[in-house]
């Protein structure tokens, strides 16, 4: 599995408000909807050794702190006719946000869709979406012989803050990374000696 934490767990719902869209160049953002998940199961099982099943994204929709997100090659020109249908799905991202933390649990894009910006536009929403609800941390946890990945999210400044030891097989551990949306006012060490 790849930027993976077990979406089986439950913790309380204590943020909302986050856009459940967005735009960027190229591409259209929409929430997930049970009709794009075969879609998206095509994408998952070519992207992961071992995919998420039918059941796990359809649990992920029922929660109310998770989203998915999917993302549509976007053609301003092309008329998109109820005979045509939506374009294709070219990936998707799923995340909790669950009190000040915004975690990445899924991200993916179709093979044939890798390499133009999709998976940078996809995290870049999620970015968005932690500044517009003030979120104080992004994480996500990927494997570390994910060179694409772990690529993407340095770019877009994210750093590894932990490893867990072959968390996906034997020699293949996982890194665990954030990015802080605002970090901290530097402690004044000083004053707080002087302070006691
Ligand atoms: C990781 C993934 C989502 C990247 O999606 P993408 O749309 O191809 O990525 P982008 O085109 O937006 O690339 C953005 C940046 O990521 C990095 N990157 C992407 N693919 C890379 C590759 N094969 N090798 C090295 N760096 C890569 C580069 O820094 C790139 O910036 P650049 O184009 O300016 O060089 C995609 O490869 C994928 O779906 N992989 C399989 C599933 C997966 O591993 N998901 C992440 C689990 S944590």
């Amino acid at each position: 599995m790849g930027c993976r934490a077990d979406p089986l767990v439950s913790p309380p719902p204590l943020a909302t408000g986050a856009p459940a869209s967005a735009g960027a160049a190229g591409l259209a953002f929409s929430p997930m909807r049970e009709e794009d998940l075969e879609a998206v199961l095509d994408i998952e099982r070519r992207s992961f050794a071992e995919p998420w099943s039918r059941g796990m994204f359809l649990h992920e929709l029922k929660i109310p702190f998770s989203k998915t997100t999917v993302a549509r090659a976007c053609n301003p020109a092309a008329d998109v006719t109820a005979a045509s249908g939506p374009a294709p799905i070219m990936g998707y991202i799923c995340r909790w946000l669950v009190g000040d933390e915004l975690q990445i649990l899924n991200l993916a894009v179709h093979p044939e869709a890798r390499h133009r910006g999709a998976g940078r536009a996809l995290i870049t929403l999620a970015l968005r979406e932690a500044e517009a609800v003030g979120a104080r941390v992004i994480t996500l946890e990927v494997q570390r012989q994910n060179a694409a990945a772990l690529a993407l999210y340095h770019e877009l400044g994210f750093r590894e803050c932990g490893v867990r030891r072959h968390y996906y097989g034997r020699g293949a551990d996982a890194v665990l990374m954030q990015r802080l949306m605002h970090p901290a006012a530097p402690v004044d060490v000083d004053n707080l000696e002087g302070a006691g």
